[in-house]
Order: structure tokens, then sequence, then C-alpha cells
């Protein structure tokens, strides 16, 4: 049994040959009829796609103009990247707690680290259950600061009916292979202003603006370049493994929550682990299926003598060298990075396979 899954479907093979057949691999017309689908199938805001989700959480940097001396609030319970986007503006990072029973950020510890300097907040939805977006962007319009979602775990959940891709002013999405919705590697930003759009797609592509610069007779398009610009855009390629894969990811996003449902009923009363919070108002997308689980290495050794892959995925981040090298005072932080493990919730696992793992779980570890 697998842990991801990498899907690609029949249309992406026969869109990727196409795309080779046509000679044209750089950014093109399969961009852009991926950002109209996206935008149609999934609802997101005027998707602008890039070439991973770190690209995706830089550019919402870059539009704000975080520079140094200016600080985002992160949860320490992400990727890297999440932390790395910051530092690369030579901003600083501010880890605020997260609730151990999501493994999502706090919002009354996001209220606690606020400073004059504070910029931008980024909560992560944690295996794809969504933050508190309503406090959340409370909190920021209070203080005037911005809010950028890392969704790179979230396609397709939604918090109070609206996706997720359509609420605080940024959120970044990643394609990476193993994501539910994968590009080989890949990205969007959804900005639900208009100028941030526009912005997002110059700077993108070297801060060129391609829809009002044309090649002069010279053979050179005529521009000026006003803003630090970076090489992020998605090529067609990628595009149409993305177009191909997401003909089905309504269906594929079913069975993830499908297979969460059963595990949620199942696995409740199951001595030594705690599930995670599922509130109504809102969605999960099932990137992963996390629990708390009490002797968590003897549970996963168990697992893995009957091939059952189980995983942390990640562990908290800000003990990283690179953010200064310390385990913030963080309660909720600590009890999660303890005790939390994944274990597999991808669409091509079968019933008999969901059922075996159930079993082996309730036999105890
Ligand atoms: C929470 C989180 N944020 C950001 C990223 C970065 O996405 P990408 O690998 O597409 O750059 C990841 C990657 O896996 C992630 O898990």
């Amino acid at each position: 049994m697998e842990f991801f899954n990498t899907h690609i479907s029949q249309k992406s093979i026969e869109l990727v040959k196409s795309v080779l057949d046509s000679g044209w691999l750089s950014e093109g017309k399969l961009v852009k009829e991926f950002e109209s689908e996206l935008e149609k199938r999934l609802g997101l805001a005027k998707p602008v796609t890039v070439n991973s989700g770190t690209s995706a959480l830089h550019l919402g940097l870059v539009l704000l103009g975080v520079g140094p001396g200016d600080e985002v609030i992160l949860p320490a319970q992400t990727f890297v990247s999440t932390g790395l986007v910051i530092l690369m503006q030579n901003a600083t990072t501010v880890f605020a707690d997260i609730d151990p029973l999501t493994g999502n950020i706090s919002p009354s510890s996001i209220v606690e680290k606020i400073t004059p300097r504070t910029k931008a907040i980024m909560p992560v939805h944690w295996g794809g259950y969504p933050c508190d977006m309503d406090e959340i962007n409370a909190i920021a319009s209070k203080h005037g600061i911005a809010v950028i979602e890392d969704a790179a775990h979230a396609l397709g959940a939604t918090y109070k009916s609206k996706p997720i891709g359509t609420i605080s002013r940024f959120t970044a999405f990643s394609f990476q292979a193993i994501k539910h919705l994968t590009t080989g590697d890949g990205g969007a930003l959804c900005c639900t202003n208009e100028e941030d759009t526009k912005e997002a797609i110059v700077r993108r592509w070297f801060g060129i603006d391609r829809a009002n610069s044309r090649p002069s007779i010279l053979g050179e398009r005529e521009y000026d370049i006003t803003g630090v610009g970076y090489k992020y855009h998605l090529n067609d390629l990628a595009a149409a493994v993305g177009l191909g894969n997401l003909a089905d990811f309504p269906q594929r996003l079913a069975r993830r929550q499908q297979i969460g449902a059963v595990y949620r009923q199942q696995l409740a009363n199951v001595p030594g682990i705690e599930l995670l919070r599922a509130a109504d108002d809102r969605t999960h997308a099932y990137w992963l299926f996390t629990m708390l689980v009490e002797r968590r290495e003897n549970f996963i050794r168990k697992l893995a003598e009957h091939n059952v892959p189980a995983s942390v995925v990640h562990l908290r981040i800000d003990h990283n060298s690179v953010f200064g090298g310390l385990h913030y005072e963080l309660t909720g932080q600590a009890e999660f990075n303890a005790r939390q493990v994944s274990i597999p919730v991808h669409e091509n696992l079968s019933d008999v396979e969901v059922d075996a793992v159930v079993k082996l779980i309730r036999a105890g570890w």
C-alpha cells in the first residue's frame, strides 16, 4: 500500500503528447485553459499559475511588499517552505501556536504575536482541513495586515460553503507530484483583488508586462520593468498534466472524503487514538488523515509490519537553525508534535484496503 499516490490520468498523457507534438512547451494556451478550468470547476478566484506552491507563497509576500524588518506570523506545523519564503524577503518568521485538535494556527495565539511590525499572517490548512478563517481575517483587518493562506494541502476544501481560494487576499496552492491535483510541480496564487492578480501575472514572468508590451521590429518586446520579477510561470507541459487530472478531480476528492468518513466512524472509540476536530461549517480536502496517537512509534512499526505506511509527514519547523534554532514555547504545537501521525487516505485505496487498515488499528499496537 502506498502512503501517497501520484495521479496521472489517461487524459493527461494524451494532452502531454499533444503539447510535445505541437512543439510549444513554454507558457501558452494550455496554461490559460488550465487557469480558466480551475476557476470554472473549483470556483477559485482568478488563479495565477506558477511553477510551485513555494513560488505562489513567495509571490504573495512580494506583492505585499514584505521586506527587512517586517514580521510574518505562521504556524510551525507546516513544511519549511512556508517559513523560507519569509526569509527570502529578509523578513522575520514569528511562530504562533496551533490548536492540537486540528494542527491549525490558533487565532488567539496570532493576537498575542502581533506587533507594529507585523505585515502578514500565513495560516496553513493542515492536511486539507480549513483554518478558522473568519476569526483570522477579522484579526487581520482589525490590525491592517494581510492574510496569505497556505493551501498546499487544501485544494477542494470549503469553509462556510466558500471554496478555499476565494476567502483571503491571497491563497497559495501546490500541484507538486504527490498533491491531490498534480502538474508534476506547480502551484497557483489566487488573489481576491484584481490589482493583485494583474501584478502577480507580471511578477511571475520577470516583471515584464506581456499583455501590454509588443515585440518591436527588432524582435524584442518593448518594456520597462518597474519591480523585481521572477521566472515563476508554469509551462504548457505541466499545465497539460494538470488539465487532464482536473477532469476527475471532484470524484477523486469525494472518494478521499468517503474514506475519511469511514476512518472517523471506525476509529472514533479506539483506545490510544484521539481524532482531530471536524466542524460542520467546513469540508476537509483530506490530503492527509491525521490523528493523535499514543505510543506513536509502536503504532507506525505495527502498521509497517503489515505493509501499511503511516507518517508524521512534517514535524514542527521552528527548531531549524535558519529560523533561529529554537523550539518556541508553544504548548498546543508541542502536544500535536508528540502524538500526530497520518494514515493513507488517497483515492487509490480499495474498500478492502480501507477495511484492512481499520481492522489492523482496532486490533491495537
Ligand atoms: C504546507 C506546505 N506549504 C507549501 C508547500 C510547498 O509546495 P511546493 O512543493 O509545490 O513548492 C508544501 C509542499 O509540500 C507544503 O506541504
